[in-house]
């Protein structure tokens, strides 16, 4: 919209104020149509640029174009028309930015009246929870934690911890097989890892003697999953290994562990036991902390509930190790392990293990 200034013929009061008056009118009718920011600048240079705006245009045109006597006359007719000009472009400004800024606040306006966005807080499963808590006993008694893999092979599994080839033991555990390994010799053979055991191992290679290290993880066994049997479950290993390590020393330990898990008041009983890799072995009880040992359904009127494995290590299990240091006529240890699920179902009133693994959040809200 280049609006051209026409030139002056006749310098008359009359025709001048016609020439003033179209301008305006065009200046101002620019100035309503405009609608932001942009608009607004390049408005303001077509009429007021130095160079070639429609006021500079109005100055050549008319004033210095203007015949001596008709000059003041001009002159003063100019300067008005600037002025009524500059301010139609700073009453549009004026417009434009509030004009804006209403806009946008309009769309901005938050009602701080609404209520927040609730967000959950999750928490601790009670699984890990519980896991967290045994090894936090342990960690406390000096123990450092270890972790091994979950796809173990026959070797650490089995033969490193005194189970030969093809022995009977090997049966107890279930054992998830990975396929296809028929190719390697058996020590190789991949399976999942039936307890955390094998971490014994993998430690005392990693470490020589002295040793205290409790490994928390996933096991898994061919089991059908019932109310107390989950084919994945988890436990918590414990091995101390250094000079002089006796069965009192494995008796102390997890008496303590079991009263820090359970309450003061539990008792703990040694029962003898078998395991391959610990000699002699033993499984533990510990008073029934709902009944005191009175009997009740908890501990099905017996009054102790079992809770877990342990024994000395065995020496057959040191020559697998022999190499980092650990001599069975220089040192000797101790090992237990624990099923996690079942100390927490004891520990929370839980009646299916199912229920750590279903992700029901209206039973782990109850943990939150
Ligand atoms: N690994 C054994 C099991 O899963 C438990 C155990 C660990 C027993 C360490 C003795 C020593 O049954």
């Amino acid at each position: 919209m280049a609006y051209t200034v026409p030139k002056l013929e006749d310098f008359s009061a009359a025709a001048l104020d016609k020439a003033v008056q179209e301008l305006l009118s065009a200046v101002r009718q620019e100035a309503e149509a405009l609608a932001g920011e942009n608009d607004w600048k390049l408005f303001r240079d077509r009429w007021m640029a130095r160079k070639n705006g429609i006021l500079t245009q109005v100055n050549d045109l008319w004033l210095k174009a203007a015949p001596g006597p008709a000059k003041r006359e001009v002159g003063a007719r100019v300067n008005q028309l600037k002025s009524e000009v500059e301010q139609t472009v700073d009453a549009a400004q004026q417009r434009i930015s509030g004009h804006v800024s209403q806009a946008r606040l309009e769309s901005e306006r938050v009602d701080v009246t609404l209520p927040g966005i609730h967000r959950p807080l999750g928490a601790e499963h009670p699984m890990l929870r519980t896991m967290n808590e045994i090894v936090n006993v342990f960690r406390a008694m000096g123990y450092s934690v270890a972790e091994g893999p979950e796809i173990e092979t026959d070797y650490y599994n089995f033969e490193a911890l005194n189970f030969p080839p093809n022995h009977p033991a090997r049966d107890t555990q279930d054992t998830l097989f990975v396929a296809g390994q028929e190719k390697k010799p058996q020590r190789d053979r991949l399976l999942l890892r039936t307890h955390t055991s094998p971490v014994q191992i993998r430690a005392m290679l990693a470490t020589p003697p002295p040793i205290r290290i409790v490994a928390p993880g996933k096991v898994h066994r061919a089991d059908t999953a019932d109310a107390t049997h989950s084919p994945i479950f988890h436990q918590v290993e414990g091995l101390a290994v250094d000079t002089n390590i006796t069965f009192c020393d494995l008796k102390g330990t997890l008496d303590h562990a079991m009263k820090s898990l359970f309450g003061s008041n539990v008792k703990t009983r040694f029962f003898p036991s078998f395991f391959p890799f610990t000699e002699p072995s033993a499984d533990v009880s510990i008073t029934c902390f709902k009944c005191g040992g009175k009997g009740c359904r908890l501990c099905k009127m017996s009054g102790w509930i079992e809770l877990l494995g342990c024994g000395m290590v065995d020496p057959n299990v040191f020559k697998f190790v022999e190499s980092n240091g650990y001599d069975a006529q220089k040192i000797s240890g101790f090992a237990f392990g624990m099923g996690v699920e079942r100390i927490a179902m004891l520990k929370y009133g839980i009646d299916d293990i199912q229920l750590f693994y279903q992700g029901d959040v209206r039973f782990l809200e109850q943990f939150a």
